[in-house]
């Protein structure tokens, strides 16, 4: 895995759940793509431990010329609390890009991406793909939270034109309810659909089971625990579902190298 340093250039809380990182590093050039992600560590030593993986959530250009890579992040554990203390001109150390990432959807099919809490993070970069391909005026974006505070986007996606539903659990903010109840209350008006989903990991089942009983197509970007974040250690293993048999009879894909996105019925539900 190639390993860089990176300089921030800001680094600023949206929400008390929600924070926005922007460095100056290169991503286009590396294969930028929604849903690839980086491998950061810190280059201080206030915290030793392995590289934690991180989504791409936005690359854009800068009037200047240089590209500017933005990550979303929920404040969790060491890490990422040490990352709030960062200030712009400090350093991190980025491995990457790693990951395949979303598949472009088929033409026929709407796109409805589908965001559960800190899973917003792929989303600003995948809307920006698809209004390159023309394709602002058919996307649906859900974004759910537990409450207000974990909902958040860029203003670029906004400002895009495409169609965004709030929802949180406890109604203080959008709908009331839960992002697949949301969904299936549009599901008759919405035509053939294309679900892009991340969040965690009991959205991303609920997600799964609603996507193989309609039978519509949906990729799912798991946040497996990551070690080594290039396919060598085994931690990120996900059993696969192959069509036909019989799940827990399937094999093991690594999330870092198979992944992080899985077609819906190529994963154990
Ligand atoms: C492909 C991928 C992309 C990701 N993208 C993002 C992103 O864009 N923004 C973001 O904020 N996070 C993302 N994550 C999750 C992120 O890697 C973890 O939040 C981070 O590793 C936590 O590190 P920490 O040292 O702060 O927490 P730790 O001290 O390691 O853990 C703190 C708490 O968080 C829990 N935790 C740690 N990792 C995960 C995980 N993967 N899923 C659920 N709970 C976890 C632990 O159980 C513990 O309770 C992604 C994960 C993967 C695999
Ligand atoms: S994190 Fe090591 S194999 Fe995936």
């Amino acid at each position: 895995m190639d390993v860089s340093l990176a300089t921030l250039i800001d680094n600023r809380a949206e929400t008390p759940t929600v924070w926005r990182m922007a460095l100056d590093w290169d991503a286009l050039a590396r294969g930028a793509r929604a849903a690839r992600f980086v491998m950061l560590a810190l280059e201080d030593n206030a915290v030793q431990v392995l590289p934690r993986p991180f989504s791409l959530s936005d690359v854009w250009r800068r009037a200047d010329g240089r590209v500017v890579t933005e990550l979303l992040y929920k404040p969790m554990g060491r890490v990422t609390q040490r990352m709030t203390q960062l200030r712009a001109g400090a350093q991190v150390r980025i491995g990457g890009l790693a990951g395949n990432g979303f598949p472009q959807p088929a033409s026929e099919r709407r796109p409805v991406l589908l965001a559960g809490g800190i899973g917003n993070a792929p989303f600003a970069l995948q809307v920006r793909e698809l209004l390159a391909g023309g394709r602002a005026q058919e996307v649906v974006l859900v974004l759910a939270g537990r409450s207000a505070q974990d909902i958040w986007i860029q203003p670029s996606v906004r400002e895009s034109g495409i169609t965004i539903i709030e929802c949180t659990d406890d109604g203080s903010r959008g709908e009331h309810g839960r992002i697949t109840e949301v969904l299936q209350r549009r599901l008759s008006t919405l035509g053939p659909i294309e679900a892009f989903v991340c969040g965690p990991e009991p959205m991303l089942h609920a997600v799964q089971q609603m996507a193989l009983k309609e039978q519509f197509p949906c990729h799912l970007s798991v946040e497996e625990r990551m070690a080594c974040g290039y396919g060598v250690c085994n931690a990120c293993v996900v059993e696969s579902a192959q069509p036909g048999v019989p799940c827990g009879q399937g094999d093991y894909l690594r999330a870092c190298v198979d992944g992080p996105v899985f077609e819906a019925r190529s994963i154990h539900a």
